[in-house]
């Protein structure tokens, strides 16, 4: 049931209307529960189908009922229901595409400020100058509105694990922080380079006010073949960041900041980084230039004024600044406690 398009995605409602379907997983079985990001699938018994005949990474896919979640009217013919638009995950409206060879996935933002594509380019950059392995992101136009682009990271050999499959391989005392379960679930799996990973991830979370990096916006990649764990997935979905959803007073009050999903605020969440010796400031210099010259892009005038792009920019290198400050602090130690720990970890929805 969690491989189907969850119900509050952006738009689902009137799409399952087109489609005269109740229940986005009605679509699942449609396609043979197929996704482009692991290997699973259902094989009705006697159907003669093979995995080499109908996976997605090899095989095209029909881009029905992608048409139709991004707001296309019921076509004459039947539709073609092969897709892994099907079990795609996440509230954004989104759908796959085969671009120049590449399946790709290509991902709206919400109203009013549409912000999320543009700001996973702006992550993409901030993760190129720090070296943090990531998946990179482009921007598309589309009718006035902007849809981020990105390459598929798993292939037809490899399957993504969210972070929210691996907590669940050991049962967490009560006692102990998410984040060293998280650690501990990790490391007896035999995922290497679980410490260094989240340092990163929680530096450019930290960075960007990210809102949104909920247990299934990270994971781990696995040969689907071995089940031989190759590391931390590259950092992805990283658009709900830099005050997508807020005003420019909200965006100055920390307290109106969301964190996850660890702890309920960064300042605490930045306490579980090991170490920042990593970070090459340097590196960050020209960052305020960056965002300012992604987000002024003249299709999103309509979207951003000037006055926002000044202050995410501004606010973006205040937190440079800050983490500078921090990671100049003579024998600072890692706190891991269970203060402040997120209750409940959901994604936000649009
Ligand atoms: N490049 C990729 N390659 C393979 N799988 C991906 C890729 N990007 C995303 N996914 C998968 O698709 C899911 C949805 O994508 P993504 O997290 O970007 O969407 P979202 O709508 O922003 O999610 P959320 O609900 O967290 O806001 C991810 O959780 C992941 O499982
Ligand atoms: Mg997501």
């Amino acid at each position: 049931m969690d491989r189907s398009i969850p119900s509050s995605r952006s738009g689902v409602r009137e799409a399952m209307e087109t489609l005269q379907i109740e229940d986005t997983r009605e679509l699942l079985i449609r396609c043979f529960g197929l996704s482009l990001s692991d290997q699973y699938w259902i094989c009705p018994e006697n159907s003669g189908l093979t995995w080499e005949k109908i996976n997605f990474f090899d095989n095209d896919f029909s881009d029905d009922i992608g048409d139709v979640l991004f707001g296309a009217g019921r076509k004459a013919d039947p539709l073609d229901f092969s897709s892994p638009d099907n079990t795609s995950d996440g509230n954004l409206k989104k759908r796959w595409k085969i671009i120049n060879e590449k399946r790709c996935l290509v991902k709206g933002g919400s109203n009013p400020y549409r912000q999320q594509p543009l700001n996973e380019v702006i992550a993409s950059e901030i993760m190129k100058r720090l070296e943090i392995p990531h998946v990179p992101y482009r921007v598309i136009w589309n009718k006035g509105a902007p849809y981020s682009v990105c390459e598929d990271f798993v292939s037809g050999s490899s399957e993504l694990v969210p972070a929210w499959r691996i907590i669940q391989t050991q049962k967490q005392p009560n006692n102990k922080s998410l984040y060293q379960h998280f650690i501990d679930c990790a490391e007896t799996l035999g995922i290497p380079g679980v410490r260094a990973f989240l340092d990163r991830m929680i530096v450019l979370d930290y960075i960007i006010a990210n809102e949104d990096r909920h247990l299934n916006n990270f994971g781990a990649v696995r040969n689907a073949e071995t089940l031989e764990w190759i590391g931390m997935a590259p950092v992805y979905d990283s658009g709900s960041s830099l005050g997508y959803d807020k005003s420019i007073p909200m965006m100055r009050d920390d307290s109106e900041v969301v964190c996850k999903p660890f702890k309920k605020h960064h300042e605490e969440q930045l306490k579980l980084v090991s170490s920042f010796d990593w970070i090459d400031f340097s590196a960050l210099s020209d960052v305020r230039k960056m965002i300012t010259d992604i987000l002024s892009d003249e299709k999103a005038k309509d979207y951003l004024e000037e006055r926002r792009i000044h202050a995410i920019a501004e606010l973006t290198e205040r937190r440079i600044r800050n983490l500078e400050m921090l990671a100049g602090v003579k024998n600072r130690k890692q706190v891991i406690s269970t203060d402040d720990e997120v209750e409940k970890d959901i994604a936000a929805t649009y």
